[in-house]
């Protein structure tokens, strides 16, 4: 009953319908914790509670905005993210790499991890939160978004087991680590007019973008630099977009990276790429 009069919010202002029920029954979950089923089992929602829901889903239509930086959060990996301006909102491909990474995590006693251009924070916390062995140092350019992954690491109760820092790439990076993991920019800036309006009006420039055309210039330069970053026997492990796989193996085998391994998403996508030193 409540979905029909949220839905008719989108429907009046022509959103596709199937995404419209997600993202309802998102907010409902992320805000106060009721899934479909409960409404069928006979909970309600309060008048405030409906309020704030037509707020959020008018604002939604009006202005394009995404619905998780509407609320502020998002979810990855079944875990809470405070999402923001300056903070890519954590995508399901991305737990595809943390699911990589894990099992990588296993060749280490306490497997050390930098993940660079760490947004949100959802990939080294979520390892933390999976994984009590491991410690990590994360980094990314924006000051911003470094505080939102503080916070995040905060939330989770897991901030004394993640150094974060502001470094361009490796710059400010002193230590050698198991495993390098990274979810770069990776769209090429002349393809910025083809992406959803949500997207390329409301995402960071900073998290999504390259100079190059091909969209690889961020793992040439973290491939072409990590051999020093990374203890014997360590990985590389990377989230790569569409129709760049053949260019970053080639580049890894230029620098002499062995155990090439991909990994395909959901939609028979490249989707993960690793690494051995
Ligand atoms: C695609 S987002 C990934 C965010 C997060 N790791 C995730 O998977 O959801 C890329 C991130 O890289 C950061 N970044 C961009 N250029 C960078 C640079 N030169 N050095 C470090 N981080 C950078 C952006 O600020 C952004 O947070």
């Amino acid at each position: 009953m409540y979905r029909k009069n949220f839905l008719d919010i989108y429907i009046k202002n022509n959103f596709d319908f199937d995404m419209a029920k997600s993202e309802i029954d998102f907010a409902i979950d992320i805000l106060f914790n009721y899934s479909y089923k409960d409404f069928i089992l006979g909970k309600t929602l309060t008048n405030w509670q409906i309020d704030k829901l037509n707020n959020i889903f008018e604002q939604r239509c009006k202005t394009n905005k995404p619905i998780q930086q509407i609320i502020g959060m998002a979810y990855f990996y079944g875990y809470k993210f405070f999402v923001n301006e300056y903070t890519l909102i954590p995508r399901p491909e991305t737990e595809l790499l943390v699911n990589e990474v894990l099992k990588l995590s296993d060749n280490f006693v306490n497997a050390k991890i930098l993940d660079i251009g760490t947004g949100t924070g959802c990939i080294p916390i979520t390892l933390a939160l999976k994984n009590k062995n491991i410690i990590s140092d994360a980094v990314d350019i924006s000051l911003e978004a470094l505080e939102t992954s503080k916070k995040n690491a905060l939330f989770h109760n897991i901030h004394n087991r993640i150094h974060f820092f502001k470094s361009d790439l490796f710059n400010n990076v002193k230590d050698k680590y198991n495993i390098i993991v990274s979810n770069p920019p990776y769209i090429p800036l002349k393809d910025k007019e083809s992406l959803q309006i949500e997207v390329k009006n409301f995402e960071p420039p900073l998290a999504l973008f390259t100079k190059d055309d091909m969209g690889i210039e961020f793992y040439e330069k973290i491939i072409t630099c990590a051999y020093k970053y990374l203890s014997d026997n360590g990985f590389l492990a990377f989230e790569i977009g569409i129709n760049q796989s053949k260019s970053i193996i080639n580049i890894l085998k230029d620098n002499k990276y062995n155990d090439i391994q991909i990994f395909k998403d959901d939609n028979n996508i490249d989707r993960v790429i690793i690494a051995k030193n």
